[in-house]
């Protein structure tokens, strides 16, 4: 059942006089990742990715949808930038894709960087601030040929590859972020393999985990000597898991899914340990981790980018786990995802407390997918305002218990590529129809500009 919402909060984007989101420096922007929106697959020396491979497999993708043309955005890029200023977006989350820039020896390969050479030079005139991640996902293929994360080697490889992208691009990023939720690349891509590149095994998850988290600390060092002007910093998604069970047991089974979900990645980023808990719900899967690893995994972050969009009910398997059970009358996205915003405040005044060296915060994805549709040139995402108020509050109400949050990005700037449910689920502020490539601001998108253009009034 969907519960009514205030009128206000589904019409209107006006956020209470002292919420964060009136400061001039609490940056207001949008983000987007290469696979999702580019297209362009085999052009200018582009090399296949584990996305094209898992796409070409059957059954993996729904409706067998692929990015081989997604949004077009390698061709269209400059009207899209166009767009994002219009919309009068602060900041832009953008991923670069690695098998366009190097190619299967380390190479350079020109055409690949100037295409995000453009990209950025572009942004920095228009005055938007950038926000750059090196991985959204999209190994090459070459490099998951030889085993991809579960391979050591692949984090030595990511950071030739952060090298290369800072000395190219030195001076054009306001902030590089080295991953893109290492939790679904190794829960998703080697646990459940519902994700590129479709593996299936816990062991193989944890060490894909500690080779990702140990790319990220080389990668750092290679950002930070090249480009030092820049912020440096990752991207971790992160889940409220809660019970409704009555028991001891489902309690702690609510806390192992926040291990599960949230300390795996920033237990080791912030403590330099993994939570022993971990491999009390996957016996016997401690990943090969070598004398210093965690130093280089544990080094300082200029910011922590998270990624939130749902909670999840869980209760105790009866041994030493959990079990994930829907809450019943709740309200839901086109995802399927529970709306549930009080999770988003909860984690990061949770992290807060938790961590004594939590670096500042920028939410880096927050957003909902809905089945919008255009109709007389209009498209009413109220749902999508609701969402983007309250989960605006729930930040606003982390700010206020002490948390420092200094942005927020929009999931997503425009409709796209959304793995493996294809282009069926619609997260964009502006509507893509994808037979004519015709943008669409939908509603949520022109009240978040009418707000950007109030705030920027002000004195
Ligand atoms: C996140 C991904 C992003 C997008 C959203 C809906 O997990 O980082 O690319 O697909 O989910």
């Amino acid at each position: 059942m969907i519960h009514a919402t205030p009128a206000s909060l589904e019409e209107t984007f006006s956020p209470p006089a002292d919420s964060v989101l009136w400061r001039k420096d609490f940056l207001l922007g949008a983000a987007t990742a290469a696979y999702q929106i580019e297209g362009a697959v085999d052009e200018d020396g582009r090399l296949p990715s584990i996305w094209d491979t898992f796409c070409a497999t059957p059954g993996k993708v729904l409706a067998g949808d692929t990015g081989a043309i997604a949004c077009d955005h390698y061709h269209r890029w400059e009207a899209d930038l166009d767009l994002l200023s219009s919309l009068k977006m602060e900041g832009y989350r953008l991923s670069i894709a690695w098998p366009r820039v190097m190619d299967q020896a380390g190479k350079p390969n020109a055409k690949g960087i100037a295409f995000y050479r453009n990209l950025l030079q572009r942004l920095k005139q228009k005055g938007i601030r950038t926000f750059v991640t090196l991985y959204h996902w999209d190994l090459p293929q070459h490099l998951e040929d030889h085993g991809g994360w579960v391979n050591r080697d692949t984090a030595y490889r990511f950071a030739e590859y952060a090298d290369l992208m800072s000395r190219e691009l030195s001076g054009l990023v306001d902030a590089w972020a080295t991953l893109n939720e290492p939790w679904c690349s190794a829960a998703h891509g080697y646990g459940s393999g519902h994700h590129a590149p479709g593996k299936s095994d816990p062991v193989y998850a944890t060490q894909a985990m500690h080779h990702l988290l140990l790319g990220h600390g080389l990668a750092v060092q290679a950002l930070r000597a090249n480009d030092p002007q820049a912020q440096v910093g990752i991207v971790a998604n992160v889940g409220r898991g809660t019970t409704n069970g009555k028991g001891v047991n489902d309690q702690r089974a609510a806390q192992l899914f926040e291990v599960q979900h949230n300390n795996w990645v920033l237990d080791p980023l912030l403590k330099k340990e993994y939570p022993l808990a971990l491999f009390e719900l996957w016996p016997g899967t401690e990943p090969l981790v070598l004398k210093g690893d965690m130093e280089i995994i544990g080094v300082p972050l200029d910011f922590l980018g998270i990624n939130y969009y749902f909670r999840t009910n869980v209760v105790s398997d009866g041994k030493h786990g959990y079990r994930e059970v829907d809450l019943l009358d709740v309200e839901r996205t086109q995802m399927g995802w529970e709306v549930y915003p009080d999770g988003l405040r909860d984690l990061l005044v949770g992290f807060h407390r938790t961590y004594p060296n939590l670096p500042p915060i920028y939410i880096t994805e927050n957003g909902t997918a809905s089945d919008d549709k255009v109709v007389d040139g209009q498209v009413d995402d109220r749902a999508r305002i609701s969402f983007l108020n309250r989960h605006l509050a729930a930040v606003d109400a982390a700010v206020k218990q002490g948390v420092d949050v200094r942005g927020y990005f929009i999931w997503s700037l425009m409709d796209n590529f959304e793995w493996a449910f294809g282009y069926e689920r619609r997260f964009g502020i502006v509507h893509v129809d994808y037979a004519t490539q015709q943008r669409t601001p939908k509603r949520s998108a022109q009240l978040v500009t009418q707000f950007l253009e109030r705030r920027k009034a002000l004195p």
